[in-house]
């Protein structure tokens, strides 16, 4: 940390405080005041969060979800009395009913994808990784404290794969077309206080696609429960992105939307602060707000930096933007956001400039699955995919194409890795731009985001309509975010004489390699990057292909038709200064689109590492061309190769340095020299023993790589990623699994069963980056693939202690390894809770003097003369005495159907008779609320049950609270 500078920027902070105007005009700059610079102080940021506390609360809903594969259908609705309800808010039918019982379903907690728990079918689509998708159903009970009335409650949904339909208490919430978007519901106005829990319901239709690579079906990332304060900021309702003063000093705008859902007029100031990595407050800001009830108000104000650490992808300096709505003293709300400060600039003939810098982007495009979990990745896997492709020597990331998890853009801001950041969907329909909105509010302040793509490969992207389509979506970018500029990733259409490059800021090229100098003479105005290229086919620690196995050389010798060898498409790239950089297809190998073959290949053969993250020879061809600040030397293949004695192979060397000599068992073979692009390769007839790379530079030797022939595998081993776990059941890490032989080598093409046992915490998935395995990915098995195979696994909840981990295999010695698994809480949750079935749908008779019968019933099409009632509220008095007849059907669970169980009346206010099923159960003798429970004999099929209650007149009564039905 370069703490002098941080100190000098905290020291010549000077603060900018504009109006609280809901216009956008541009921000005013005042000097600081004594007051808002004691208030920038840590000690007054810490008060702030402690309070914060006590009125924000952003807790995880990731525990506890039942689950069920497959549809339900809803039932057929007929009948009039039926219909009529089944219209009416509150009363969703079938598996989105309150009531309907869940109780058999399997419990889990998120993230959750159940097409990676299914076997592979040869009948389902290779796209999609060859497993069935289809239809399932989530449930959860919420319970809501009766101090959370008055406060804006929001359920958050990163992401559901892929259409999904939310209900809350039985009112469709949200019906959502993408499985890469977050959904936030506002539930204030259908929330339930107390004991009256409520009910979330998501129906997932993961038959719908909308890619053609493998996308998991289910509640695949967090899900949150935001409970703020009446008049809050809204979700991604702060845009602040630092701008660089033609002076050298930084302005930080900072925009804020607030919503009031409160009945009353709010006011309050908003206090901006920022904080260096140390926590120390650089600069702040302060604006008065208010808001009309149900209002939304935008404020701006700014705060100004003088020489703040640039955020670079070797150095990503972070500051923290504490954005606090103050109201009576006291904060009421508070947004966080991770902020860097550095410029980028696009130029059309030397590529692209970081913090004036110029940076060729070493880029590399992902999908978001990974071996083991899916699509289902804990966050602690994004941080080691990251780390994996910085080891690579990348500096940029493609989101090939599709939003990433929110996860994925901190870990970026932290490593210090370039995103581009894609949309999905192509339509500028009202539904789809309010996709691409949300993705440009959700990530607009992330230092990593360099770029926003809004399309890969459109068929129209040479076509007027692609044309127009392509402005309105720039248009709508540009309207949230000025700071970066929009591309979208062609692959043909560009020289047609309307096309999507007139609408973009930088022309992103698919392939299509051989047009780049055409097209730069023909606009040598516009920024060229090629947003994807290379496809070359792979498949790790193997050298022979052998396309009847479905198997790929790792030689980088395959490129696809449409594609090029790493080596050619690098070299196009790097040779031309006007093409800013590449990206990769791809970094990772991925579940789906398993080209050149189908069946029974399940995923591809395209990434530089396979879809553990194990590195395939173009892992160390990618080092040799990105990285100049240390050596890098391998040798490919292994020696392993009994029976080829004498017989040629083919060895190359991936390599920065300018020579390397080549020695077989001490014997100096040859030296060459070394192209830094194509690299160097003899053809060495094959004895077993040791291969050896001596690598010069500048005429002095600067590495030595070994290959060595390997004994037979004798040992397992186990290797973790990290030494330690964090006990909050969220954390995990994947543990390398591989064998050596009697002198500790590991064997390379070692291809045995292992089996797996682990305690203190538990295994989450299981893979080996074999694209042509159908071994499950989940349970306890798996062999090593060329040498390896990978486990990942996670701590228990609260869990503190060791993680043992102990791998199997005949004949082999037994390898153990523990983990430290150190005491952690994880985000603050929401308790686990268990479901009650409720009795909510009541019909209620006018009153009578007579006591009617206890069969009594509404007639079939008279919605009127009897009322309707949720069962927790009571009744206005009669003006006389008399008798009121609460009626309603139910399912009760199964477990009640089959052994019985009890009616609980939590409030029954009145004298009154329970009747059910035309036999009296249980009896209130006094007027007073009291508590009743009544025994409901087992029995199948909807029961009626009927309460009789007579009311002195001029008092309440009624059912008065909850009425529930418990085991
Ligand atoms: C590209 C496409 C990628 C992937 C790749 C390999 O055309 O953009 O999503 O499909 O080809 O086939």
């Amino acid at each position: 940390m370069h703490r002098r500078d941080f100190l000098r920027a905290a020291g010549a902070a000077t603060l900018a405080v504009t109006t609280p105007e809901t216009s956008d005009a541009g921000f005013a700059e005042l000097p600081a005041t004594e007051s808002a610079r004691s208030a920038a102080t840590s000690n007054s940021s810490a008060r702030e969060s402690a309070l914060m506390a006590r009125t924000r609360a952003r807790l995880s809903l990731d525990q506890a979800w039942r689950f069920h594969l497959g549809d339900i259908p809803f039932p057929r609705v007929i009948g009039h009395g039926w219909t009529y309800a089944n219209a009416k808010a509150g009363n969703a039918g079938g598996a989105a009913a309150e009531n309907f019982d869940d109780s058999t379903w399997r419990e889990l907690d998120l993230p959750h994808d159940w097409v990676v728990e299914g076997p592979f079918d040869s009948g389902e689509n290779p796209s999609q990784g060859y497993r069935r998708r289809g239809v399932a159903w989530y449930r959860r009970a919420l319970r809501l404290d009766s101090s959370d009335r008055g406060k804006h409650l929001e359920l958050q949904f990163d992401g559901i794969a892929t259409h999904a339909t939310v209900w809350f208490n039985g009112t469709v919430v949200s019906r959502n077309w993408s499985g890469y978007n977050s959904i936030y519901i506002d539930i204030t106005p259908f929330a339930r206080y107390g004991n009256r829990l409520n009910n979330i319901v998501v129906r997932v239709d993961a038959d719908a696609m909308e890619g053609w690579w493998y996308e998991g079906g289910g509640i695949y990332r967090h899900v949150w429960l935001m409970k703020r304060s009446a008049f809050h900021i809204v979700s991604d309702g702060v845009c602040a992105q630092p701008r660089r003063n033609s002076d050298g000093s930084w302005i930080l705008p900072v925009e804020s939307a607030l919503r009031n859902c409160g009945a009353e007029s709010a006011q309050g100031d908003l206090a901006i602060s920022l904080l260096d990595g140390n926590g120390n407050a650089v600069g702040q800001a302060r604006a008065s707000v208010s808001a009309a009830p149900l209002s939304e108000v935008t404020v701006n104000a700014s705060v100004a930096v003088t020489a703040p650490d640039l955020w670079s992808i070797d150095y990503p300096a972070l500051y923290r933007l504490s954005v606090a709505l103050v109201h009576a003293d006291a904060v009421v709300d508070e947004s966080l956001c991770a902020i860097g400060f550095r410029t980028l600039r696009f130029d059309a003939d030397k590529g692209f400039f970081l913090n004036e810098q110029p940076t060729k982007i070493k880029g590399v495009c992902v999908h978001q699955d990974h071996a083991g979990v899916g699509v289902a990745v804990p966050d602690a896997l994004w941080d080691f995919r990251l780390r994996r492709l910085k080891e690579l020597g990348a500096n940029a990331i493609r989101c090939a194409h599709n939003a990433p998890a929110v996860e994925l853009l901190d870990a970026a801001n932290r490593i210090g890795m370039l995103v581009m950041d894609e949309n999905r969907n192509f339509n500028v329909s009202p539904d789809y731009m309010r996709q691409l909105e949300w993705l440009i509010r959700r990530d607009r302040n992330h230092p990593s985001i360099f770029l926003w793509s809004v399309f890969n490969e459109e068929p129209m992207q040479g076509t007027e309509i692609g044309y127009q389509m392509v402005r309105r979506m720039v248009a709508a970018v540009k309207a949230l975010d000025t700071t970066r500029p929009v591309t979208a990733a062609m692959n043909d259409g560009m020289f047609s004489p309307i096309n999507v490059s007139q609408a973009v800021d930088v022309v992103g090229f698919n392939y299509q390699q051989d047009r780049y100098d055409a097209f730069h003479a023909a606009h040598p105005q516009l920024p060229l990057l090629s947003s994807e290229d290379t496809c070359s086919f792979m498949t790790r620690g193997e050298y022979l292909s052998d396309r009847g196995r479905h198997v790929m050389t790792s030689y980088d010798e395959e490129p696809a038709s449409w594609g090029a060898t790493h080596r050619a498409a690098w070299k196009a790239i790097a040779a031309r200064p006007f093409i800013a950089g590449g990206f990769v297809w791809s970094g990772f190998d991925y579940r789906g689109e398993p080209s050149p073959f189908e069946w029974p290949s399940a995923s591809s053969f395209f990434g530089i590492m396979d879809l553990c993250g194990f590195p395939k020879a173009a892992f160390y061809l990618h080092q040799a061309h990105w990285i100049k600040d240390r050596p890098i030397l391998q040798i490919v293949p292994h020696w392993n190769w009994p029976g080829r004695e004498g017989q040629l192979i083919k060895v190359m060397v991936f390599t920065n340095a300018q020579s390397v000599a080549l020695l077989l068992n001490d014997r100096l073979l040859e030296r060459k020299a070394v192209h830094p692009i194509d690299m160097v390769s003899w053809q060495v007839p094959y004895a077993p023993g040791k291969l050896e790379a001596v690598a010069f530079s500048e005429g002095r030797e600067f590495a030595r790589c070994i290959v060595e022939t390997t004994g037979p595998p004798v040992e397992l081993r186990l290797t973790s990623d990290r030494a330690s776990l964090a006990g909050d059941g969220r954390d995990a890490q994947p543990v390398m699994v591989f064998a050596v032989d009697a002198e500790g080598r590991s064997v390379p093409n070692a291809n045995i069963p292992v089996e797996f046992l682990a305690t203190g915490g538990r295994v989450i998935g299981l893979g080996n980056g074999d694209p042509n395995s159908h071994e499950p990915e989940k349970g306890s098995q798996r062999s090593l693939f060329n040498g390896l195979a990978q486990l990942i696994v996670q701590s228990g909840s609260g869990s503190q202690g060791s993680l043992r981990l102990i791998a199997k295999s005949p004949g082999l010695r037994t390898a153990e390894i523990s983990i430290d698994v150190t005491a952690a809480t994880g985000p603050p949750f929401v308790p686990r809770t268990t479901p009650v079935q409720t009795l909510s749908d009541w019909r209620v008779s006018p009153a009578t003097i007579k006591r009617p019968s206890p069969t009594a019933s509404p007639g079939a099409t008279d919605m009127n003369s009897w009322g309707w009632s949720r069962g927790e509220e009571l009744r206005a008095p009669l003006a006389k005495s008399g008798w009121t007849v609460f009626r309603t059907r139910f399912l009760p669970m199964a477990s009640v159907r089959a052994r019985g169980g009890r009616i609980v009346f939590s409030m029954l206010t009145g004298r009154a008779e329970v009747w059910l099923d035309g036999k009296q159960i249980g009896r209130n003798a006094e007027q007073s609320p009291a508590t009743l429970s009544a025994a409901l004999p087992p029995g199948e099929g909807e029961r009626t049950l009927t309460v009789l209650v007579y009311a002195d007149a001029r008092r309440h009564f009624g059912l008065g609270d909850v009425v529930t039905v418990e085991p």
